[in-house]
């Protein structure tokens, strides 16, 4: 090895034009090798991305030795002169595509194994690249997001150190903070038979954090949740954790816009200042879900009154509950021209997974509405029908019915199936929309739980006959039908923090229990407070535009909550768990 030689001076992409007759040095990966009779070609890949290398028998004969042996994937440090390709040799699609680097010094830093799989190939089975994390890690395109992540995070802390909010750690080794999930839970040593709760956000603390007097919080959190992953959710993930004191709700949504502003301004993005509001009833009524995906119109039509008159015993039977069921139209433009009824017939099999009994519809025809549910109406309710939903010739018409739950459900989604079929939903757009004014509480098989979490504020308990009628002063921020984040104005009262667990089933005891740490609290002078937390990985991924969580996260879990490249979880020493006071159940049938 020639010491001389071998201290980089140039990343590859900086190797451009004007570097023409100047001698560099730049080291990384073998992207490709060609031997072409005599000369070889280097593509060689760092950070930056790839520079082409050339090893020239009568330039340097010691070099193409060298290059001879080289595959891809080896680690280089490579010193030439910069020239310019010949004629017709350039490549437009490289930033230095222009040039090459006539190699005058090769070293071989490190050999590679033959790679498990093509690198920069992205239809390469998911097992694979996540065993193989560290090398799928090396294309350029994960790089790319990852300094967009990094970008993003370095501005958000500069944010809100703007705004003087302070950086504090919240212990990860704590109790169970209830966000909706399961805890993972750490078994301890010196208190055999004894857990700590990994957190499901640093809520608590945050809050505690309020109480003394720190008045203005921000942490960039690592949570934890033990629930189903989907492509937008991971067990371990990470938030910008936001709470301050004093403050109402729209002091709080300001806070979130500029945040919001300049990280996506930072990686180069055009974005509004603040974001458009809707009641979360509002969002449930027109777009069937509290997330609505706002880069499309397409909103659900109520057209419960106008099937009460009809003649088909079910519609009329489902319009007499006009209290807990629904009747929605959806508008499909031009959908007698574009589907046909093979497809049509494939969108009842959709909705029918999620609940649906079935979906009735009505062609948009020159002489009006047709379709086999037409003799179920008067001809003037079925002008109703085309005026409510604005019907034009070709456009074809769904209706969903049922029990008002099911009915947002399913029909929220065929909206967004219906116009992902259609190929409507703008790429480049960012719709973000704030959702306000949530319920307090959510009752389920005869369970009340809290819609967003029990440390919420809600706007007044005095009437608690109708526990799903109390609203909440809780908010969400919702960018193209993702929920990037959500916060709340917190109870600063234990006597109203009591009087929630109470609705919610809790006795005095277990929340003693549980959350007698934050009741104390509340009762030594609390400030009034709120705040917010945005899912990073989940902006992350909206920003880079991909569609996975994985995508976005340096070492990430299966679907199965698995690491493939550490075999995280796994089992452990009988001495370890002996140490702990646990002791295995010998088949997991019998747990
Ligand atoms: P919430 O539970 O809504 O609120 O979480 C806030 C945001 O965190 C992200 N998120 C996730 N991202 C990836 N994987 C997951 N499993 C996952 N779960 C949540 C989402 C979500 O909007 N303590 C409250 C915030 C507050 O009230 O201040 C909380 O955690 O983007």
């Amino acid at each position: 090895m020639n010491g001389d030689y071998n201290l980089r001076t140039h990343y590859c992409t900086d190797v451009t034009e004007a570097k023409i007759g100047d001698t560099v040095t730049v080291a990384g990966w073998v992207n490709s090798r060609r031997d072409h009779g005599g000369i070889i070609f280097i593509d060689l890949r760092d950070k930056s991305g790839l520079v082409q290398l050339v090893a020239d028998p009568s330039d340097c004969k010691d070099v193409l030795t060298v290059a001879e042996t080289v595959r891809d994937e080896f680690v280089l440090i490579a010193t030439g002169i910069v020239r310019a390709r010949g004629e017709g040799l350039e490549n437009p699609n490289l930033k230095t595509g222009k040039i090459e680097i006539v190699l005058k010094n090769l070293v071989i830093e490190n050999k590679s194994k033959p790679m498990p799989f093509d690198i920069n190939d992205e239809k390469v089975n998911d097992e694979i690249k996540l065993r193989n994390r560290f090398l799928e890690l090396r294309s350029t395109k994960s790089f790319n997001i990852f300094q967009l992540r990094s970008k993003a995070a370095i501005q958000a802390r500069n944010t809100l150190d703007e705004l003087g909010f302070l950086d504090v750690e919240t212990p990860i080794l704590t109790k169970s903070t209830p966000e909706g999930a399961r805890d993972y839970l750490v078994p301890s040593r010196v208190h055999p038979g004894e857990f700590y709760a990994l957190p499901q956000s640093p809520q608590l603390f945050k809050q505690l954090l309020m109480v003394a007097g720190f008045d203005k919080y921000f942490q960039i959190a690592k949570c934890f949740r033990d629930e189903d992953l989907r492509a937008d959710r991971q067990p371990e993930f990470t938030q910008i954790d936001v709470e301050m004191s004093f403050c109402n709700q729209d002091d709080v949504i300001a806070v979130a816009e500029k945040l919001i502003y300049d990280v996506f301004t930072k990686c180069g993005k055009t974005i509004p200042s603040t974001f458009k509001r809707m009641k979360y009833s509002d969002a449930m009524e027109n777009y069937g879900c509290d997330k609505p995906d706002l880069r499309f119109e397409m909103p659900l039509v109520d057209v419960i009154d106008i099937f009460a008159n009809s003649t088909n015993e079910i519609f009329a039977e489902i319009a007499k509950d006009k209290k807990n069921n629904r009747i929605k139209a959806l508008k499909c433009k031009n959908g007698d021209n574009i589907f046909s009824k093979r497809q049509m017939k494939g969108f009842e099999d959709y909705v029918r997974k999620f609940g649906a009994k079935g979906l009735g519809y009505f062609q948009m025809k020159e002489d009006g509405l047709k379709g086999p549910l037409t003799k179920f109406f008067s001809e003037s309710d079925l002008e109703e029908i085309i005026k409510a939903t604005q019907l034009e010739v070709g456009d074809v018409v769904f209706f969903g019915a049922g029990s008002k739950k099911v009915v947002w459900d399913y029909m929220g989604r065929f909206r967004l199936f219906l116009a992902a079929e259609m190929d409507i939903i703008p790429k480049d757009a960012f719709e973000f929309l704030w959702v306000v004014d949530f319920p307090m509480f959510e009752v389920e098989d005869g369970r009340t739980k809290a819609l967003h979490h029990p440390f919420t504020m809600p706007k007044s308990l005095e009437d608690t006959s109708d526990l799903e009628a109390i609203e909440s002063i809780a908010y969400d921020i919702v960018l193209n039908g993702t929920e990037l984040g959500g916060g709340s104005i917190r109870i600063h009262k234990e006597e109203i923090q009591s009087k929630v667990f109470e609705l919610m089933g809790i006795s005095k005891e277990e929340a003693k229990e549980k959350f007698g740490f934050l009741l104390d609290a509340l009762q030594y002078g609390a400030p009034s407070h709120g705040g917010f937390a945005l899912g990073l990985d989940r902006m992350i991924m909206l920003l880079a535009g991909t569609d996975s969580i994985r995508d976005v996260i340096a070492f990430p879990k299966t679907q199965k909550a698995q690491c493939l490249l550490t075999q995280a979880p796994s089992s452990v020493d009988d001495e370890q768990l002996k140490e702990l006071g646990i002791r295995l159940r010998k088949t997991v049938s019998d747990i």
